[in-house]
């Protein structure tokens, strides 16, 4: 067994650690070499505050194994910092052989190199799984290996097809919901630095200079501007669509994100009317399957028809 050091600009490894991905995790967790160029592209955050280091394990010459482990620094978090192993799969052939622990060995070096304190499976920026899929059962695997399960978090989902606005969407007063245009974007970026600092804030600024639309950002207006937002996917979006693993439901798909909404309107029916904005505007556009992705508290989605589709567990340690 080899580790060779993975490079993102290589197309050998991209398809290399795709291919490893999607035998490793099947047909319901695959996603596409787009996707993984996306999530291990050398230039998101501009090369800036994300770092990003990976592996591929190469038996007899052929790929058998692969993990991306990274860490956010300055400007957008501060010491000390949090590490996470963004991904890690084995070829079934390859399994309980000592590649996985290999693996993860190798990538809490390079965190602890890098001044982590403390490193969580998945939940990265440019997420790969907010943490080890249940459906997986490979949280044992960590649990062995001296990590501790925080919990269990979902996606929900549902069939757009027959979605009417629910009468908790209908108590917001004076509000408009529609997608951002252009014009908008200083107002946006303006209430998500205000209100979500640190990851959205980001995640809004990179996304929009690598020439996202600024239209699948949904906003909810009130009389003094922005006031809240949340991001949609859809499948020709800059962003993959991809990452919500959306297969098993009809075409075509969506994606939706969790409601941000200022914290001094918070309790006015904003996120309610937010939501179902951006259902509206997903189900006009013909959307069928739609994912809200990485949720903890159910209730609030579940009025709106959304079901748990998949669960994933939390996991991390001390370094
Ligand atoms: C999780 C995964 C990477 C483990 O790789 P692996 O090469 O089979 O793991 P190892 O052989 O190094 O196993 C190390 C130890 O964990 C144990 N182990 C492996 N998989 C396990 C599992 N699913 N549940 C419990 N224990 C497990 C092994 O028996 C071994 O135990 P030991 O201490 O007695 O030797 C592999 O199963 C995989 O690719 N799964 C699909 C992808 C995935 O779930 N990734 C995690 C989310 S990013």
């Amino acid at each position: 067994m080899a580790l060779n050091t993975f490079d993102p600009r290589s197309s050998a490894h991209i398809e290399a650690a795709t291919g490893i991905w999607n035998a490793a995790c099947g047909a319901g967790l695959s996603f596409s070499e787009r996707f993984m160029r996306y999530n291990t592209d050398p230039a998101h955050w501009n090369g800036q505050g994300k770092h990003q280091a990976g592996q591929i394990v190469v038996v007899d010459g052929q790929p058998a194994g692969f993990a991306l482990a990274s860490v956010m620094k300055e400007p957008y978090a501060g010491a000390p910092y949090s590490g996470h192993i963004d991904a890690l799969a084995v070829l079934p052939a390859h399994q309980r052989r000592g590649i996985g622990r290999a693996l993860v060995a190798w990538a809490e070096t390079w965190l602890r190199g890098q001044g982590c304190a403390r490193v969580t499976v998945g939940a990265s920026a440019r997420t790969f799984v907010p943490g080890p899929p249940l459906e997986l059962g490979s949280a044992g695997f960590f649990e062995r290996l001296g990590y501790s399960r925080n919990g269990v978090c979902c996606d929900m989902a549902r069939d757009l097809a027959g979605y009417i606005t629910p009468p908790t969407a209908l108590k917001a007063k004076g509000v408009t919901v529609r997608p951002a245009q252009p014009e908008d974007k200083d107002a946006l970026l303006g209430f998500l630095k205000r209100e979500f600092p640190t990851g959205w804030y980001w995640e809004c600024v990179q996304l929009l200079e690598a020439g996202s639309r600024i239209s699948d950002y949904v906003i909810l207006l009130s009389a003094r501007g922005v006031d809240g937002a949340l991001l949609v996917t859809f499948e020709d979006s800059f962003r993959p669509l991809d990452r919500f693993y959306p297969h098993r439901l009809p075409r075509p798909w969506g994606q939706l994100g969790s409601v941000g909404v200022s914290a001094d309107c918070r309790g006015s029916g904003y996120g309610a009317a937010l939501m179902d904005g951006a259902l509206r505007y997903l189900q006009a556009r013909g959307v069928r399957g739609c994912v809200i992705d990485w949720l903890v508290i159910v209730d609030f989605y579940a009025r709106f028809g959304f079901e748990v589709f998949r669960q994933y567990e939390m996991a991390s340690r001390d370094l």
